[in-house]
Formats: C-alpha cells, sequence, structure tokens
C-alpha cells in the first residue's frame, strides 16, 4: 500500500532503518522512521535494494472491488458508457440536448424534468448512457483516479469552425485513455460547413477518417436540425457491439460519482452510474469519505424509483457528507462496514496530506542547508 511508513517499509525488507533512511537522504529526502513514503520513493527505494514493489490503489485494498470487477467480466450485457467533449461552442450540450429530447421518453407524472449529469436513452430497444460534459479537469481527475467509466467518446466538432485548441486537448485525452472515438460533425446545417477541412485537420493528428482508409468514423450531423443523430446513436451501438460490454446486475453496487452537490432539504445528493451490480433503496455505502444508507435514488424525470442497474443512472440521496467526483460507491454489507471503510479512507486522506506536508516542509530546510 501506499500509506507505509519508513520503518514499516525496513520492516518489510528486512533491512535496518539507517539504510532506508541514508538512501532516502543521500536522494535529497529527509525522512524520519515515521514518515510516509510515497510512490516514487517506494519506486527508488525497491530499484536500490533490488526488490519488488506491487503498489497497490487503497480502493483495490478493499478486495471488494476485485470480486466486483471479475465478476464484470462474466455477466450480463450492459449499456455502453458515453462521454461527449469538445472545444467550447461546438455544440456538446445542444448535442445532449437534441438526443435526450428525441429519445428520452419523458413520465407522463415527472412534469418538469431536473438537470442530471447523465442520462439514458432507449434507440431501438438497446439503451445507452450519456455523461452531461464533466468538463476536462472532471474527466482528467476521473481517470487519475481510475475510475474512468467511459466505454466510447464522442469528440464533436463544429463543420464550420475546425479543429481549436481544445479540440486538440481532447484528442489526446480521448487517445490517452483508450477508450473507442466517434467524431461528430456538427452544424452541417450552416452553409460555411466544411467537412472534408475538418477530416483533414483531424487526419493530420492521427484520427483518420474511415471513409479515407482510416479507422475512426466521422458522422456529419446537426444539433440543430436533427440530421444525423440517428447515424451517430447506430454508430454508439455497433462500436458497443465490438467492446462486449457486461457487468453482472446480481452483484453489490459499484457506481462512480459524475456530480455531487449539497441541496437545500436534501443534504449530500450525489449522481451515480451504476458500474456493476444494481443500486438499492436501503443499501449502506461507502463513498470515498462520506457513507449512508441510501434514502432515496431518483432518475432523469424526476422520479423515485427503487433500484439502478448497470449503466443506468440516479441521484442517490441519504449520504452523510458531499463526495467529489470520480469517487465510487460501494454498497457493503451493513452499516457498520460502510463507516468503518469510510473511516479508514479519512486516515488515508489525513496520512497523505500530512506526509505531503511534512515532506514539504523537510525539502525546505534541505534547501536552506
Ligand atoms: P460550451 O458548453 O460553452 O463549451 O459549448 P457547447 O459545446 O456545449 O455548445 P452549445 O451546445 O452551447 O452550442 C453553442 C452554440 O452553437 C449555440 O448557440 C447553439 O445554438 C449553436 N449550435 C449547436 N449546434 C448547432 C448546430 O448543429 N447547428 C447550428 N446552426 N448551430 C448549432
Ligand atoms: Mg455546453
Amino acid at each position: 500500500p501506499e500509506d507505509i511508513r519508513v520503518y514499516e517499509f525496513a520492516e518489510k525488507l528486512k533491512r535496518p532503518m539507517s539504510d532506508i533512511i541514508k538512501v532516502l537522504f543521500d536522494l535529497g529526502m529527509m525522512m524520519t522512521k515515521n514518515d510516509f513514503l510515497g510512490a516514487d520513493e517506494i519506486e527508488i527505494l525497491s530499484e536500490e535494494f533490488g526488490v519488488e514493489v506491487t503498489i497497490i490503489d487503497p480502493k483495490d485494498e478493499f478486495n471488494y472491488v476485485e470480486e466486483a470487477e471479475s465478476q464484470e467480466e462474466e455477466g450480463e450485457e450492459r449499456p455502453p458508457i458515453i462521454t461527449i467533449m469538445g472545444h467550447v461552442d461546438h455544440g456538446k450540450t445542444s448535442l445532449l440536448d437534441a438526443i435526450r429530447k428525441a429519445k428520452v421518453t419523458e413520465d407522463e407524472a415527472g412534469g418538469i424534468t431536473q438537470h442530471i449529469g447523465a442520462y439514458t436513452i432507449n434507440q431501438h430497444g438497446r439503451e445507452i448512457t450519456f455523461i452531461d460534459t464533466p468538463g476536462h479537469a472532471a474527466f482528467s481527475s476521473m481517470r487519475q483516479r481510475g475510475t474512468d467509466i467511459t466505454d466510447i467518446i464522442i469528440i464533436v466538432v463544429a463543420a464550420d469552425d475546425g479543429v481549436k485548441p481544445q479540440t486538440e486537448e481532447v484528442i489526446k485525452i480521448a487517445k490517452d485513455s483508450g477508450a473507442p472515438i466517434i467524431v461528430a460533425l456538427n452544424k452541417m446545417d450552416k452553409e460555411t460547413a466544411n467537412p472534408d477541412l475538418v477530416k483533414g485537420q483531424m487526419a493530420e493528428r492521427g484520427i483518420s477518417p474511415v471513409d479515407w482508409g482510416g479507422d475512426i468514423e466521422f458522422v456529419p450531423l446537426s444539433a440543430k436540425t436533427g440530421m444525423g443523430l440517428d447515424d451517430l446513436l447506430e454508430n454508439i451501438l455497433l462500436t458497443a457491439d465490438i467492446l462486449e460490454l457486461k457487468a453482472s446486475p446480481d452483484a453489490n453496487a459499484k457506481a462512480a460519482v459524475v456530480e455531487s452537490s449539497l441541496e437545500k432539504g436534501r443534504g449530500p445528493v450525489a449522481t451515480v452510474i451504476v458500474q456493476n451490480g444494481t443500486l438499492k433503496v436501503g443499501d449502506n455505502v461507502v463513498c470515498g469519505k462520506a457513507h449512508g444508507r441510501v434514502k432515496a435514488l431518483i432518475n432523469e424525470n424526476s422520479k423515485q424509483i427503487k433500484s439502478v442497474p448497470p449503466s443506468h443512472t440516479a441521484v442517490v440521496v441519504g449520504l452523510n457528507e458531499v463526495p467529489a467526483a470520480g469517487e465510487i460507491m460501494m454498497a457493503m454489507k451493513n452499516d457498520k462496514e460502510a463507516k468503518e471503510y469510510a473511516q479508514k479512507r479519512y486516515e488515508y486522506d489525513r496520512h497523505k496530506e500530512l506526509s505531503k506536508s511534512t515532506k514539504s516542509t523537510l525539502e525546505d530546510m534541505t534547501s536552506m542547508i
């Protein structure tokens, strides 16, 4: 684990603590026996002492994560989860709204539809879940936490505007994530639309259109008129077929937080996408440092629901504090277990903060010498 102290590391290696401290000192890191070692230090030390160290993510310490993941591979087909990214004003929100309007059947009783960070549509009997553009920062932080839940990335490029700085950033993020990419050539209704120009610009950056002999689908469309939306959805489903996405509805729920806030009257709320299992009202959950019992689940039509199957979304009410976006929510056996894991996580975070601050003061000291 990452939160190992210098003396614990020495014990594990069966080496005198002074050896460890000396190596660190020689590298300019002043540490004492009770300091926590970071991933970098552990890597340096294991090289120095010729041992192999596996760094386990704190979340993996909870073996139920592994258990849940192994079940994912065997389970049943689940809907793909899609993120739409692109340059400012290229039409991400319009596209999400257009798809939603055309494809989400709103409950008659529901009335006003509230904004929720994600929604699921039905395309000829098959479902697709869209995450409302979380913004680059949120997307990147989710990836760093290893809670990247996106199966397919849609890069929106306005056909009348072409590749812009943020398009370039998005291309990089998409490539790094390894998720399949589909390009939506938006604003095709505009007279100034020039899809070939965009294709050329994208090809130059390694995103080669299928009709040019490459491997990326470019779908011309218009969020304004609705033209091409069906093509996009069909393309998503074809891509999903290749991915063979699976989950086990019977497993303990594991979900990712895509949005969270403190709401008047409701307290802390979190919009989640279920990755595996089925999240139910009454479940005892842990979510980073937060925990609680699921009091209510509310879907995108503001309707209270009893349970949320894999790849579906809901707003969860009942947590004791607001979890960060990107945090993983897990259903636990009971209230006690949920509390314990939340406490464990709280301590882990505190240790990390503490070791960070001790380290920086020590660094300041060395630089003064
Ligand atoms: P940010 O969230 O600010 O990054 O922008 P966005 O990518 O969400 O773009 P948004 O959907 O807000 O659209 C920006 C502008 O482009 C709005 O004025 C839309 O009405 C317009 N727009 C979006 N899609 C189309 C389209 O297909 N055709 C035309 N003509 N206009 C569009
Ligand atoms: Mg927008």
